[in-house]
């Protein structure tokens, strides 16, 4: 979709950090701007800053985790700017606190795919049938590059999962429809509040767990998040790949992301078993869970 200016865009997640980011971008690029989030404080202020910066904004208080919220959603952005073109499937949490994956309490299955995982499906099978009917349009998934390298666990498995969902949905309207764009968006490490994302856990998916572990976890994330790359990065790398078609959206282009990528791939190929691999940051955050020890 080369021409933004004039469209209506939507984000969800857009409250905080990427999402954001993504909205303040799209409207600095004169689209209107439909903002969903779940949590209500933030959802009120992104809209006001939004519209304080000039921009055409709505907000609509949505939990992706729930079908008819996203549904809903649409109805609302559309009953009020007539059309949306490009839609972002953004919010995501991730837990606290990491375990096992044997050890993992369903709670935390559950709020983690319920988000990043079906609040993409939800946003998927909302949102393409609508664009198909207009005949363009674009659609920006988020995964994360934990969703090529693993990371295990709920978050990774939501991500791996976000990854197939969206180059399954490239592909099938390639054929279908080859005038609607689609993106995966794979960042590595970006300054935002995920290492809070607890902040939005739904009260029925709580789980009880030794609070120490937790808070060592938040704070070494914390800390490798403060030195992380601005969301307003992030945003450019989707502008130019949905002006330019582009599917794959690694914002993070060192070697140092790149090469476990890369290798994982090699391993696969060549019948090796899976490897543990550093990450950048993966030094700070061992060095964090020490020191609060
Ligand atoms: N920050 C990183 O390092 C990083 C790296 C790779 C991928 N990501 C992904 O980027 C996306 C955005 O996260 P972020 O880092 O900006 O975090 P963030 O916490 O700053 O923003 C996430 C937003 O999602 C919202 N949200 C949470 N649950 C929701 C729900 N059920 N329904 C609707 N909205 C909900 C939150 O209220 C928040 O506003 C996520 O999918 C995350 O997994 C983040």
């Amino acid at each position: 979709m080369e021409d933004l200016r004039g469209r209506v865009a939507v984000v969800t997640g857009g409250a905080s950090g990427i999402g954001f980011a993504l909205a303040e971008r799209f409207a600095a690029e004169g689209m209107a701007v439909v903002v969903a989030d779940v949590q209500q404080d933030a959802l009120e202020e992104a809209g006001d800053r939004l519209r304080a910066s000039g921009a055409d904004a709505l907000e609509v208080l949505t939990d992706v985790r729930h079908a008819d919220q996203v549904e809903e959603l649409a109805d609302r952005a559309i009953a009020h700017f007539g059309a949306v073109h490009l839609v972002c499937n953004n919010a995501g949490v991730a837990a606290s606190a990491r375990s096992p994956v044997w050890e993992v309490p369903i709670e935390d299955w559950e709020w983690t795919l319920g988000v990043n995982l079906w609040g993409v499906i939800h946003g998927v099978r909302t949102f393409v049938p609508r664009l198909l009917r207009q005949g363009d349009g674009h659609i920006v998934n988020t995964a994360s590059m934990a969703g090529l390298i693993p990371a295990g666990g709920p978050y990774g498995v939501s991500k791996f999962g976000v990854v197939s969902l969206s180059e399954g949905l490239y592909l099938e309207l390639r054929e279908a429809a080859p005038d609607l764009g689609v993106s995966v968006l794979c960042p590595g490490w970006v300054n935002t509040r995920i290492a809070e994302a607890e902040r939005n856990r739904p009260p029925e998916l709580a789980v009880e767990r030794d609070d120490s572990v937790a808070a060592r976890a938040r704070k070494g994330l914390g800390r490798v998040l403060e030195a992380a790359t601005a969301p307003a990065l992030v945003a450019d790398a989707v502008v130019s790949a949905v002006r330019e078609r582009r599917f794959y959206v690694l914002p993070h282009r060192d070697e140092e992301w790149l090469m476990p990528v890369r290798e994982r791939m090699v391993d696969i190929l060549e019948g090796r078993n899976p490897v543990r691999r550093p990450v950048p940051g993966s030094d700070v955050l061992m060095a964090a869970m020490v020191e609060a020890e």
